[in-house]
This record gives structure tokens, C-alpha cells and sequence, in this order.
């Protein structure tokens, strides 16, 4: 099939080296030129495992090309997916403004009938909108639907092969079938509904995602108060099948591009319908809350200042296995550590790179051990896996202070304090 996507970030890339690997006829537009440029030449614009060759395989077979074009894109085009960003504004509402923008320039260049596919995470009704934006611009007949994109960054092209479900939202038989026929050679139960149904559940998944890590973090508050152990208590909770073992991982809270923004969105849309979604406000307080919670821990373990004190970050990407710093906790942290006068240095696998467009006076090493060197304290903020296997008899020796805080609890307690570091997790008991 001749496929267009709109927007080359996270999910458009993603889509596009997908459906071409199954040697459809893909074109990836973005209104970014320079992005599209390296991306010509088999530059990704972040970091992905494995997309890089995913990419450069489906551009050598000639299946993938790349263009700044509406008018190229669009030429013999049968479906085309909308993936372009829909960022929070400022007081947490959703900016859908790239979302009509693109839809506006789509219907300018559409040729023929095609399916239109909102893959971005919109409000339910967001079609109603764009429906009319298409209708003012053309003549021509379209549908639109709406498949809500699952992938997790990091493993994106684990989970595009081998999606948890493909939700197709759409009202009309006939961008269903298409939209069928195109998934066909991907394994995974099929979701048929309408497109209000289909854009719900994006935004009732990703909020719920956040009230179970919320949860887990309210009970860590516990834990910590009792001289309970987390790690315990969320395996036991986890091995209910009812409740399942996954994003009952205690730690600093949620970030990244969707969850917040997901949960914000989902308490905006709920107050315009006149309906106060108390729930998701509290689930967001908490995870606020998290953020000072490990600072104060930061500052006590440090004796009541980290004024003119080195601290060694390790981690700055909002998870493991990807470049984005969207959201990170990393940002929050550094930003309030800095305000009580603390000197930081930090390290991150690949996301420092990003991170110096966003943090100032930050010192980036090119190791952990690099950063640990003299240090008063090494905080735990991503839990990379080089992390996890940090030699802590050579970091006693570099650091000044034996202090770890460990935002993920990715370290054993009692071998630490063995080795003579204060430490201290999230929810775990304190010595
Ligand atoms: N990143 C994720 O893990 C993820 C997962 C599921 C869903 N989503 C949703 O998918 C959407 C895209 O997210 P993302 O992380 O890929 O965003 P992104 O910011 O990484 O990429 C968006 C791209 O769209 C381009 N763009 C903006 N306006 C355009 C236009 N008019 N025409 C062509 N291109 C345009 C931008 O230049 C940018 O390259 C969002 O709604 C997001 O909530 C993201």
C-alpha cells in the first residue's frame, strides 16, 4: 500500500520503518528539513534500539523515503497517519494545534480517497474538529479513524512487532477493512470501535499507568514509616493476577513525554464535559510529591545541606534505553538541588547530549566513575543497566562521602551498608 506518515518523532519514525519493512510503499514527512535531511542519509534524530537499521534497511529496498513535501507525500497516497506532537500547554491543557495544522496541509494535497489516521494522542472529538478543517480545505472523499499508538520508548520496535493490541477506531466499513488489510501481517488482538472509543482508551490506559505508580510510591510513604520493605510488598501485591506484577516498581514518579501530559490532558478534557476527576489530581499530586520527597532524603543523608556540596547524578533520561528527556525527574531534581546551592555532576549512557539543551551548570563526566570521584553523595535517578553494575569497592575509595540514595532501588542494601555507604532506596527500610 502507499502509505504517508506525518511527523518523523518517536511514533511517526517508528511507524513508518515498520509498515515499509513490510514492503509498503512508505513516505515519512516532517515540516522539519533538517531533520528530514539526516534522516535522507540515515541520521536518527534520537536514541532507539535497533530503529537504525530498521530505517536503513527499508531505505535501501527503496520501500522508505523521506521529504519536507506535503505535495510529494501525498501524490498516490491510500492511508495516511497523523503523528505529529500534541505537547501540554502550560496550565497542563492540550495543544492540538500541529494536529489541525498537519490535517489542514493533508486535505490542501489529498489527490485521491484516503483513510486519515489520527496516531497522535488526541480528546476524544478531536475528529469532529478535523473533519470540518479537511472538509473546508477539499472536495475529495475521505474517512477518517483513529489507531492509538502502545509503543514504549526504548522498546518500540519490540513492541510495534508485537503490539499488546491494534486499536482501530473508525466509522466507516471501508477504512476499516484498509485499515486491516495494513495491519495484517502483525500479530496481536484487533480492537474494532468507534474513534471516540479508540482515543479514549489511549488516554484511560496512560492515566491508569500512572495511578498504579503513584499507588506504589504512596505505599513506599508506608513502607518507610514501618520499617516495611517495598520491594516485598509490591511483589507480593504483584503476584495477584488480578492486580499483575507490572508499574508497581516504587521509585521517583512518572515522566516522559506521555504519561503526564496524558494524565493532564484526561483532567482538562474531564472538566470541559463538567465532570472533576479528583482521582487523576491526587495521582498527579503524588507524583509531585515524589520529586521533594527524594530531595529532602537527599539533603538529610547529606546532614541538613548540600550547599557547595558535589553530587554525582547518574541518569537523566525519564527511563532507561532512550534519549528523551521530556518530562525527566532528572530536570526537577537537578533544578531544586541547584537552588539549595549544590554542585552538580552527572552522567547519562546517551542522553547528555539532549540534556545540555536543557540544564545549565550541570558537569558531565564520561563515566560514572568520573563523576563519583570526590563526590558526597551518588544519586540514583535512571536505572540504566551500566548502573546496576557499578564496582562499589572502587567508588568507596572515589567518593568523599559514602552517601547513595537510590531513586530506583536497583542496589542491595545490605551489601552496601557492608561496603560502609549510608543508603537509602524508596520504601525501604531505613538503618
Ligand atoms: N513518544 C511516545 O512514546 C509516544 C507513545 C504513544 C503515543 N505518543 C503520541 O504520539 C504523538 C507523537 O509523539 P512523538 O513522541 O513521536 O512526538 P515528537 O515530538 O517526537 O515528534 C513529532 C514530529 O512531528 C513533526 N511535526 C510537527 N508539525 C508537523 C506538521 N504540520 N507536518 C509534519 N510534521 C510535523 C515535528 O517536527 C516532530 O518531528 C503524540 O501525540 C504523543 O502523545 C507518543
Amino acid at each position: 500500500m502507499n502509505i504517508t506518515i506525518v511527523g518523523t518523532g518517536y511514533v511517526g519514525l517508528v511507524t513508518a520503518a515498520v509498515f515499509a519493512s513490510f514492503k509498503n510503499k512508505v513516505w515519512a514527512l516532517d515540516i522539519n528539513e533538517k531533520q528530514i535531511e539526516n534522516l535522507k542519509s540515515g541520521k536518527i534524530p534520537f536514541y532507539e534500539p535497533g530503529l537504525k537499521e530498521l530505517v536503513l534497511n527499508a531505505i535501501e529496498k527503496g520501500n522508505l523515503q523521506f521529504t519536507s513535501s506535503y505535495e510529494q507525500a501525498m501524490a498516490e497516497t491510500e492511508i495516511v497517519f497523523i503523528c505529529v506532537g500534541t505537547p501540554p500547554k502550560d496550565n497542563g491543557d492540550y495543544d492540538l494545534s500541529y494536529v489541525y495544522k498537519s490535517s489542514e496541509l493533508i486535505a490542501q494535497y489529498l489527490n485521491q480517497y484516503a483513510v486519515i489516521v489520527i496516531k497522535s494522542t488526541v480528546p476524544p472529538g478531536t475528529n469532529d474538529e478535523i473533519t470540518k478543517i479537511i472538509k473546508s480545505k477539499t472536495k475529495i472523499d475521505f474517512d477518517l479513524a483513529s489507531c492509538p499508538e502502545f509503543l514504549r520508548e526504548g522498546a518500540a520496535i519490540e513492541d510495534s512487532f508485537h503490539p499488546s493490541r491494534i486499536v482501530i477506531g473508525t466509522e466507516s466499513s471501508k477504512a476499516k477493512r484498509k485499515l486491516l488489510e495494513l495491519h495484517k501481517q502483525i500479530p496481536g488482538p484487533r480492537l474494532l470501535c468507534n474513534v471516540k472509543s479508540a482515543q479514549l482508551i489511549k488516554y484511560a490506559a496512560n492515566a491508569f499507568l500512572a495511578a498504579k505508580i503513584s499507588y506504589i510510591n504512596s505505599i513506599a510513604q508506608i513502607c518507610e514509616k514501618i520499617g516495611a520493605d517495598i520491594e516485598k510488598v509490591s511483589r507480593g501485591l504483584g503476584l495477584d493476577p488480578r492486580i499483575g506484577d507490572k508499574f508497581l516498581k516504587a521509585g521517583l514518579g512518572y515522566g516522559g513525554s506521555c504519561f503526564p501530559k496524558d494524565t493532564w490532558a484526561l483532567i482538562s478534557f474531564a472538566k470541559r464535559l463538567g465532570y472533576n476527576f479528583n482521582f487523576l489530581k491526587q495521582v498527579d499530586e503524588i507524583n509531585k510529591q515524589q520529586v521533594d520527597y527524594f530531595v529532602n532524603k537527599v539533603v538529610r543523608l547529606c546532614d541538613g545541606s548540600v550547599k557547595n556540596k558535589k553530587l554525582a547524578i547518574l541518569g537523566l533520561s525519564f527511563k532507561p534505553d532512550t534519549d528523551d528527556m521530556r518530562e525527566a525527574r532528572s530536570i526537577l531534581i537537578i533544578n531544586k538541588l541547584q537552588k539549595m546551592g549544590a554542585k552538580i555532576f552527572s552522567y547519562d549512557p546517551v542522553a547528555m547530549t539532549r540534556a545540555k539543551t536543557i540544564l545549565k551548570d550541570v558537569n558531565y563526566g564520561d563515566n560514572p566513575y568520573d563523576v563519583l570521584d570526590k563526590s558526597e553523595a551518588l544519586l540514583l535517578i535512571t536505572e540504566w543497566d551500566e548502573f546496576k553494575n557499578i564496582d562499589f569497592k572502587k567508588v568507596r575509595k572515589l567518593m568523599k562521602n559514602p552517601v547513595v540514595v537510590d531513586g530506583r532501588n536497583i542496589y542491595d542494601p545490605e551489601k552496601l551498608r557492608e561496603l560502609g555507604f549510608r543508603y537509602e532506596g524508596i520504601g525501604r527500610k531505613i538503618q
